[in-house]
């Protein structure tokens, strides 16, 4: 299974102010406000923390079809990052997410998949035929199967990611 979720830092900058008094409260646990406090750029962080929980939120959505805005029941840790990559886990409940992100300065995108092994298999796709269940959960429809894909888009990005089989 997998999951995905880009953020376009341009249209954050519009959209949110993380600065606010208790937007980090509202959305991290207290060690992701430590990761999001300690690091050299706060607003990155907090941005790879949102596209972490939310990448993962879809592969545990497609499986228990549980709706919630759950920001911290969904708990992030890092394994790696520097200012182009990180790479860590998403926890929600007895499920363990791996994760994979790109930096740049125009975006921030996150991979996850529910088997570690997948982690190096995700590939981007475009323009295919999707369909969608009765939760709104995308497919990819190929000759004779529907295979899971993940679907992102904010402000200038839109990214469709699956594993290949
Ligand atoms: C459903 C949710 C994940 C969508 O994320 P978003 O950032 O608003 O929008 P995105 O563009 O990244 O994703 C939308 C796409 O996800 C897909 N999608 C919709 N519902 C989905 C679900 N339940 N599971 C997986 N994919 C889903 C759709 O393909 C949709 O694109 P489309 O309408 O063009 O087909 C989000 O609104 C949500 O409910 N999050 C709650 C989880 C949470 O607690 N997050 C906290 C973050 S700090």
């Amino acid at each position: 299974m997998i999951g995905n979720d880009i953020v376009d830092l341009a249209q954050s900058r519009l959209e949110s102010n993380w600065q606010r008094k208790g937007f980090l409260e509202k959305l991290f646990t207290a060690e992701e406000q430590g990761f999001v406090k300690d690091y050299s750029e706060p607003e990155i962080m907090v941005w790879l923390l949102w596209s972490m929980k939310e990448a993962a939120y879809k592969i545990y959505n497609r499986q228990t079809k549980i709706r919630e805005f759950c920001p911290k029941k969904l708990c992030c840790s890092l394994d790696f990052l520097n200012s182009n990559m990180a790479s860590g886990k998403v926890i929600c409940a007895e499920n363990i997410y791996y994760t994979k992100s790109r930096i740049s300065s125009e975006n921030i995108h996150t991979v996850a998949v529910k088997d570690f092994e997948q982690k190096e298999n995700i590939i981007e796709v475009q323009n295919k035929e999707i369909v969608k269940d009765q939760n709104g959960i995308p497919y990819l429809k190929t000759t004779d199967v529907l295979q899971d894909i993940s679907i992102s888009h904010h402000g200038r990005f839109e990214k469709w990611v699956i594993i290949q089989k």
